[in-house]
């Protein structure tokens, strides 16, 4: 333990100086997985984005190419592309945020959990390799079954002595996009103006999206909420099922991805108020990890704004559906490290 102790303590050491010079240089960030079907369109969204001022492009093919022409886009951060293993630690390096969106996406008749084989392996092994060269990094998992691709990254930095809770998320965003979107266009509103937060995890019955919270305030007969929980809960699904074996969400991901990253960057930068759902390290539930809404600071997460107060449609499906299948898909995660 004393090992762990020095290691902790050199990577905050590291971390704080990293802090005061990436807030002189803007932000490296880096993309895992950035030749994919989320990796691209979400490097695109990036590279408009001013708070970026190097983005780092990784996957085990196909770099070069996306990187050579994300170059060509007239917006002021540079564009670098690393391929295969042994380019993987230079891509890291003095990175202040990691995505990762590196692995298989479901077929349909797929469940998420059906793709822990291959992509547990991807994930260790890539936060492995953040543990080495950018200890202090804020790293940003999407790679599914994000119930346990986050414990996964957690065990590995843990083992590697540089694990901050306060550095690692689960992107979660989408589900809040979609919620968004589905109410919004149920009760015709202007979806600019709405907010459900969602809970739990992010795989079938454990997304849950706590509609009796939705601002601004609106009512739901119990059809409408049986609906509307089922459609969130299950849109993944539905583009699964309309790719047709091409794949899973890559666009709304691309999006809600690149909305997670630029709020990190925003409140990483010294923005107040920047708030954002994501399956975290957690103490609010009896599951070790679990999506609340969380305020970002320089340190990423900085207060838990908890579930606030659950109607007894929500408390129900909690108890009864999100944490016993959540809980089971975490301990699959840890166990797997
Ligand atoms: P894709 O197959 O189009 O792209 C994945 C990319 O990862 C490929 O370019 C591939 O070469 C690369 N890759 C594979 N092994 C790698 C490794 N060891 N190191 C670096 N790169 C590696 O898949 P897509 O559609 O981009 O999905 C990626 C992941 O995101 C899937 O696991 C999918 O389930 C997940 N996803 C997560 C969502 C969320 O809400 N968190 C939503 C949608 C998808």
């Amino acid at each position: 333990s004393r090992a762990v102790l020095r290691g902790s303590t050199s990577c905050l050491r590291a971390a704080n100086r990293n802090f005061s010079s990436s807030s002189q240089r803007g932000h490296r960030v880096a993309v895992l997985g950035a030749a994919g079907g989320i990796g691209q369109p979400m490097s695109l969204l990036l590279k408009q984005s001013s708070s970026v001022s190097q983005l780092a492009l990784y996957d085990i093919v196909g770099t070069p190419g996306v990187a050579a022409d994300l170059s060509h886009i007239e917006t002021q951060s540079t564009v670098q592309g690393y391929q295969g293993d042994e380019e993987l630690d230079e891509c890291l390096k003095d990175c202040d945020v990691v995505a990762i969106p590196a692995g298989v996406p479901r077929k349909p008749g797929m469940t998420r959990d059906d793709l822990f084989n291959t992509n547990a392996s991807i994930v260790r092994n890539l936060v492995q390799a953040c543990a080495r060269s950018c200890p202090e990094a804020m790293i940003c998992i999407i790679t599914n079954p994000v119930n346990s691709t986050v414990p996964i990254a957690s065990e590995v930095l843990e083992k590697a002595g540089c694990y901050d809770p306060r550095r690692v998320f689960g992107v979660s965003t989408l589900d809040v996009v979609r919620a968004n979107k589905f109410v919004a266009d149920a009760k015709g509103l202007d979806v600019s103006t709405v907010t459900v937060p969602v809970v739990g995890g992010h795989s079938g019955v454990t997304i849950l999206p706590l509609l009796s919270q939705t601002t601004p305030s609106v009512s739901f007969t119990t059809e409408e909420l049986d609906a509307l929980t089922d459609r969130i809960q299950n849109a993944g699904t539905e583009v699964v099922n309309a790719k047709a074996g091409a794949g899973s969400a890559t666009l709304s991901m691309a999006y809600a991805g690149a909305r997670f990253v630029l709020s990190l960057l925003k409140a990483m930068s010294g923005s107040p108020d920047v708030v954002e759902c994501t399956f975290v390290k957690s103490d609010v539930t009896d599951a070790p990890y679990f999506a609340t809404p969380w305020r970002l600071g320089k340190n990423g997460l900085e207060q838990n704004l908890g579930l606030g107060s659950l109607s007894d449609y929500e408390k129900s499906k909690l108890e009864g559906e999100v944490l016993p299948a959540l809980n089971k898909d975490i301990h699959k995660g840890s166990d797997f490290v």
